[in-house]
């Protein structure tokens, strides 16, 4: 780094969040096009798909091609409204107020990533009603401030649909202020693509995954919640990369985390030995 452009980053706040490297992304669809037009107007997303399909990889890798910092904020029941827009804090020279990261995001112009926000209680989500309508504004209460978003700011959410429970789920005040684009399971032919290039894995072992994943999502509804992922498929590919035979690393990555029942452990253990 120059010596100029590390002293422009000393006072950019959100230096910290750009996204440097390209992200490896493999569109299925026009997943891109679609969040390229959200963007143009701000428009809130949704990201809704299964576990391990690629949702977080997508953000980075748009955050990346739109040249916008992402702040990612893992949401969770415990998180209150005052980690999401800050509060005050004690330091030598009395209190002093620190933005938390939604409103970095918001004061700074960077895409703001709230991962699994249905982790977080209906309370705390209502903070980002005012960001998500035309108002574009944060209320600091605490502080007596108004923060009007900054033009480049936009706030991407995460939502795994089927997984939701009466007491977990967005309100419907919260989910219809946004655009949702839907993403699945790859096709075979895409989800060896992935799994080859995340993995280092050649075609071979490749496609043997993905006919056990294959096979596994079929298991879905019959004693599983959900099959393997490609994130499962690709901690598979990296064991069989490391010297691992296939069918025990399929064990450790795609049978053994995902069930404890003993017949559905023998199911995929009998997917994988027709699929090797
Ligand atoms: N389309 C894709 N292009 C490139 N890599 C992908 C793609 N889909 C999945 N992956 C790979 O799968 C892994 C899991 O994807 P990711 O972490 O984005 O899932 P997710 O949908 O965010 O899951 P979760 O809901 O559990 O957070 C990534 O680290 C990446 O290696
Ligand atoms: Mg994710």
């Amino acid at each position: 780094m120059t010596q100029t452009r590390a002293r422009a980053d000393a006072g950019n706040p959100l230096a910290g969040f750009k996204v440097g490297r390209e992200p490896y992304f493999r569109a299925i669809g026009n997943e891109v096009e679609l969040y390229e037009a959200a963007y143009r107007t701000r428009m809130p997303v949704m990201l809704k798909g299964p576990t391990g399909c690629g949702k977080t990889r997508f953000v980075e890798h748009m955050a990346w091609k739109l040249n916008r910092p992402l702040i990612t904020i893992s949401c969770h029941e415990d998180m209150t409204a005052s980690d999401l827009v800050g509060r005050y804090l004690l330091d030598a020279g009395g209190t002093v107020w620190h933005d938390g990261p939604l409103t970095l995001a918001v004061r700074h112009g960077a895409i703001c990533y709230l991962d699994e926000i249905v982790e977080a209680r209906q309370d705390t989500t209502v903070v980002i009603h005012s960001l998500t309508d035309d108002r574009r504004m944060l209320p600091l209460e605490k502080k007596n401030e108004v923060v009007q978003a900054h033009p480049d700011f936009q706030i991407v959410i995460s939502y795994n649909p089927g997984y939701q429970s009466v007491l977990k789920d967005l309100k419907e005040s919260t989910k219809q202020r946004f655009g949702a684009i839907g993403f699945s399971y790859p096709s075979p032919e895409i989800e060896a693509e992935i799994v080859m290039r995340e993995a280092g894995v050649d075609r071979r072992a490749a496609d043997t995954l993905v006919c056990i994943a294959k096979r596994s999502r079929n298991l879905k509804g019959q004693g599983l919640d959900e099959g393997a992922s490609t994130r499962m498929l690709i901690n598979a590919g990296l064991l069989i990369a490391g010297g691992i035979p296939i069918a025990e690393a399929c064990q450790v990555a795609m049978v053994v985390p995902i069930t404890d029942d003993p017949d559905l452990r023998d199911a995929l253990t009998g997917a994988i030995a027709a699929c090797i």
